[in-house]
């Protein structure tokens, strides 16, 4: 049993080498062992924020806005998905990014959105450019919200998807500790990037829709208030027409020296204004408008002028800016002027006791679909040619939330303030096809823009007519028929100052009635529209029936243009607007009466 030394010696080395074999499976062995349970941790804390992003895309649904929701979500995908600096932006009509909110290294969040800028990060430009769900840079330069360049660092944007288009990014990255973004957290990211997007995308539909609901709903109101404003100003069309009638009946019979007469005159003056206040809820409701005319904004503008003075403080100096030559527009020019009435009265009012500038200026402009539907009438007006009126004032001006209210009826901020104004200019502009734009500053200013669509040639403005101060002398019958007691007593005494005989009915039946008695003499009838068991129109049909010849005078407080189509079939002669004065009554008589060679002199 004798070995040698050479054996021994390589017996020791095999030994060594099969120790070194061993030590090496060990240590393989245990990081093996260490590897696995690294990715086990790894795969665990994955799941863990998989139940986090599951916990947070809950709570995220539940945000009332978009705005609250992407506040939410930087701070929640910092705080429970271990992210260190986030921000959501959002890809806009024009490719641009439009800030949402963000949060800093430190927690603190970032309000970003007004801020618009072009897409800079090189991975934003690539998921855009791939199609692609992330894009990971590693070490590149990092920008703040501004679009200033704050250091380098590893980014990783996704993008917000709905259904095939991208409508924003998320972006996470590292400033303080670059090289550090795993690919776990790149792809935790894709699954937070997912449910955001899913969730924006939702709540902007859930948004759009309120709003246009919100919108029908504002627009039934002001229709509603419409209707009633309308009706509300019909009745009162004619109580005023028994004042003011029976006050110029006294104001008559009185001899000029009686004290009673300046009280009277006090209160033709206040019937008057109620009258003004009257036509403007009219004007609201669209029931004002009459037949329109081919008419001159510049003509008309300077017309008002005298008007405007007197609206007017002494310390407001009044510009004008008429432009050359306008196209004409189909217009009602009293209509017109109440707007520039009002707009130039609120001008002034908002500048109130201070220095200021009231500008006025008329001119035409070609608007597109885009420029209209940004208008406050916005009821899918044509493209083409507007002639405008524009009214600009250096006064207090308004913040948006109250441009938004000012055309409500009733919508005042003044003290003594109606809050009609605007609204009869909204139902002027609304019944001519136009549309106004108002651009205010707190502070600063106002401009209203009045817009009309351009008639295209036309002929000159129909001249107002003058009013009626010769005598003039009737004779004859005249069937007045009224449901209106009031009216019927005052609307008598009227006819009968001017020489005609009266003979009255209360309602349609009555009236044909009455004409069947009197036919023979009868030389003119004034007919009221709105009456109970027959109306006017029905009236109407039956009296010419029975005599074709004789004129009809038709009365309302709705204005001629509104109430003439209800007529088509049979046509009257002449049309006395409510509340009447003794010198349009006369007016009307003489304008019916006279081409037919009946009844009167001195015409
Ligand atoms: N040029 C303006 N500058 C600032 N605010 C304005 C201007 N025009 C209108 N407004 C605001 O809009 C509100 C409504 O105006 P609107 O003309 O309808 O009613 P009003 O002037 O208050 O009363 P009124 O019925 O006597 O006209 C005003 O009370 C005011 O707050
Ligand atoms: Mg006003």
């Amino acid at each position: 049993m004798n070995r040698s030394v050479d054996e021994l010696l390589q017996e020791v080395n095999e030994l060594r080498r099969r120790i070194a074999a061993l030590r090496s499976a060990e240590a393989e062995r245990v990081r093996a062992v260490e590897a696995l349970r690294a990715s086990e941790e790894d795969a665990h804390d994955f799941n863990e924020k998989l139940t986090v992003l599951h916990e947070m895309t809950n709570r995220l649904s539940k945000a009332a806005t978009v705005d609250d929701l992407c506040c939410d979500a930087v701070v929640l995908a910092r705080e429970r998905l271990g992210f260190s600096r986030v921000g959501i932006w959002f890809v806009t009509e024009s490719g641009q990014l439009r800030g949402s909110f963000g949060v800093s290294e430190a927690g603190e969040v970032r309000d970003e959105r007004g801020v618009e800028r072009p897409v800079l990060a090189p991975a934003a430009k690539q998921v855009l450019a791939d199609r692609c769900r992330v894009h990971v840079t590693p070490d590149v330069v990092l920008y703040d919200h501004t679009g200033t360049p704050v250091g380098r660092g590893n980014q990783a944007v996704a993008g917000l998807w709905d259904g095939e288009k991208v409508i924003g990014f998320v972006s996470v990255d590292d400033m303080l500790k670059p090289g550090s973004l795993t690919n776990r957290q790149a792809e935790l990211l894709v699954l937070f990037a997912s449910a955001l997007g899913h969730l924006c995308s939702r709540k902007r539909a859930e948004e759009e829709r309120f709003k246009l609901e919100a919108q029908v709903q504002h627009t039934q109101k002001l229709e509603s208030l419409g209707v009633l404003t309308g009706g509300i100003a019909h009745d009162f069309n004619n109580l005023l027409m028994s004042v003011l009638g029976n006050a110029d009946l006294a104001l008559e019979e009185l001899p000029p020296a009686n004290p009673a007469r300046q009280r009277i005159e006090e209160v033709i003056a206040a019937a008057k204004h109620a009258a003004e206040l009257t036509r403007q809820m009219l004007a609201y409701s669209g029931k004002g408008a009459i037949i329109a005319q081919p008419i001159d904004f510049k003509s008309l503008v300077q017309e008002t002028l005298p008007l405007l003075s007197v609206t007017i403080s002494k310390k407001i100096n009044v510009v004008y800016n008429l432009s050359g030559t306008l196209p004409r527009v189909n217009a009602d020019p009293s209509q017109i002027r109440q707007i520039i009435m009002n707009l130039v009265t609120n001008a002034s009012e908002a500048i109130g006791d201070r220095e200021g500038v009231i500008t006025i200026s008329a001119d035409v402009m070609e608007c597109d679909q885009a420029y209209l539907s940004q208008t406050v009438v916005n009821d899918d007006l044509p493209a083409g040619q507007y002639v405008y009126i524009e009214v600009s004032d250096t006064g207090c001006g308004m913040d948006r939330r109250q441009s938004r209210q000012i055309f409500e009826p009733f919508y005042t901020t003044k003290f003594a303030g109606r809050g009609l104004g605007l609204a009869a200019v909204l139902g002027i502009v609304r019944s001519h096809k136009g549309a106004i734009k108002v651009y205010s500053e707190l502070g600063r200013g106002t401009v209203f823009r009045i817009l009309f669509p351009a008639s295209g040639g036309g002929t000159q403005a129909a001249q107002a007519r003058a009013p009626e101060r010769e005598t003039f002398r009737g004779s004859g019958t005249i069937l007045l028929v009224d449901d209106e007691a009031s009216i019927r007593d005052v609307g008598t005494r009227m006819l009968q100052r001017l020489g005609f005989s009266v003979v009255q009915a209360h309602d349609g039946r009555h009236a044909v009635d009455m004409f069947r008695e009197h036919a023979a003499s009868l030389v003119c009838v004034i007919l009221d529209i709105a009456m109970p068991r027959m109306s006017g129109e029905e009236t109407l049909v039956e009296l010419r029936k029975l005599k074709a010849d004789v004129p009809v005078i038709v009365t309302s407080g709705y204005s001629e243009g509104e109430v003439r189509p209800r007529f088509g079939e049979a046509p009257f002669d002449g049309f006395l607007q409510k509340p009447y004065t003794h010198s349009t009554l006369t007016a009307v008589l003489r304008a019916t009466l006279a081409p037919r060679g009946q009844a009167g002199t001195g015409l």
